[in-house]
């Protein structure tokens, strides 16, 4: 260890590994990175060992293997074991992405011990609290001593909610490290296009996995007869890698694929890119693809009510639609003639490096007390 803060890394699902994978190297470069605490929120290996392989992080230090479960028990149970680490190791700073359980089981353990806690993609709202994320994403904003707004936008909702300025530093996304590391690695190394015969340009992209969608029955089977639709209208193929919580909806409600959309396994981080860069249109309700679609200069419509990533439909880049078929085919029809050249809202892609500047106080500023 040399010298600097040591900084713990709290993470467990597919867009954590995939966003804090940027700031684990580049504090792996720097010999700053005192623990990698991995909740075992996901552990089919398509949403987690996959990336770590691919991202070519190190081994997490600590792997709590707590599992799926209801949200206070799976939290809950990540609050006991993190804090027993840390109590143990005693970081100088806890570091955290986005807004899943994983993320604010890590950012009450830090703010209960006094360790300072740095949430990585602060300042995202969708205003919506039915959605478990939100709750995540507001608690771990208003328990955190770093926060590493992506976007102006998000800074200024920070500042709404009171949140000190000297807190809050705009840093862009990682997703676009995350892009910008990858995607000529991807257009190198991977052969998915070939696999599944696809032809670039003549194809969709789909991803539905959140539980507002894909819990209910009625929701669930209007976005796939909207996309299925979509298929038809644009006489283009959409191709689904469905996770595996979408997969046992699918089965238990009994719900038909409609033709013109087919199922393929959660694919990894280079074929995905592979299948997003060179789609035709990307339909999605998912945060991540909803930032790197407009990264990548591809298309998209959202199939959800309200997005957290309202910078994405500022730019021309991505419409809600929600999962009405109708508006499904609409938005699409709509979308699909988008040249891709609006800007790209979150950042050039140095975030990894603004964020470890700051935490090792190149860039800090005085913080008052919390
Ligand atoms: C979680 C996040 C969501 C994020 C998504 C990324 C929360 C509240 N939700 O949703 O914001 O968009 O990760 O992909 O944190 N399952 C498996 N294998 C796994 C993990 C889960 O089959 O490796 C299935 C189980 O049936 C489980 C269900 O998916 O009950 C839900 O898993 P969970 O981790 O609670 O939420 P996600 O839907 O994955
Ligand atoms: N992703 C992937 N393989 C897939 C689907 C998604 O690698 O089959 C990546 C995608 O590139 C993005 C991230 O997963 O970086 C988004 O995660 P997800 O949609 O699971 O969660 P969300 O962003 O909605 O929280």
């Amino acid at each position: 260890m040399t010298e600097g803060p040591d900084i713990t890394f709290v993470l467990g699902t597919r867009p954590e590994i995939i966003k804090l994978a940027p700031v684990i190297r580049e504090c792996e470069d720097r010999s700053l990175t005192r623990s990698i605490i991995h909740t075992g929120q996901h552990y089919d290996e398509s949403l987690d060992l996959v990336f770590f392989d691919q991202l070519a992080l190190p081994e997490p230090t600590h792997h709590l293997e707590v599992g799926s479960s209801t949200h206070g028990r799976q939290t809950g149970e990540m609050i006991i074991r993190i804090e027993e680490i840390l109590r143990r190791e005693r970081p100088d700073t806890l570091l955290v992405q986005g807004d899943t359980n994983s993320v604010l089981a890590g950012a009450i353990a830090a703010s209960k011990l006094d360790i300072d806690l740095g949430h990585v993609e602060a300042g995202l709202r969708s205003d919506d609290r039915t959605m478990p994320e939100e709750t995540n994403r507001v608690l771990t904003d208003h328990a955190s001593d770093y926060l590493f707004a992506p976007t102006e936008q998000s800074r200024a909702r920070l500042r709404s909610e009171r949140i000190p300025d000297e807190r809050i530093y705009v840093t862009g996304n990682t997703i676009v490290d995350a892009v910008e590391q990858n995607r000529t690695l991807a257009a190198q190394r991977s052969a998915v296009l070939a696999e599944y015969d696809l032809v670039p340009g003549r194809y969709c992209l789909l991803t539905a996995h959140r539980a507002e969608t894909i819990d209910d029955e009625q929701r669930f089977g209007d976005l796939l007869t909207g996309v299925g639709r979509v298929a038809s209208h644009l006489e283009r193929e959409v191709v689904y890698p469905i996770h595996p919580r979408a997969a046992k909806s699918l089965e238990a409600f009994d719900l038909d694929v409609p033709d013109g959309i087919r199922i393929v396994e959660p694919q990894n981080y280079l074929d995905f890119l592979s299948l997003e860069d060179a789609a035709s249109l990307v339909l999605t309700d998912s945060g991540g693809v909803q930032e790197e679609a407009c990264i990548l200069g591809v298309p998209s419509v959202t199939l959800r009510e309200s997005t957290e990533r309202p910078e994405t439909i500022d730019v021309g880049a991505n419409r809600l639609v929600g999962t009405d078929p109708a508006a499904i085919v609409e938005g699409a029809d709509e979308m699909i003639d988008r040249d891709g050249e609006w800007t790209n809202p979150f950042g050039n892609g140095t975030a990894a490096t603004q964020i470890l500047d700051t935490i090792t106080g190149a860039e800090r500023r005085e913080v008052s007390p919390k």
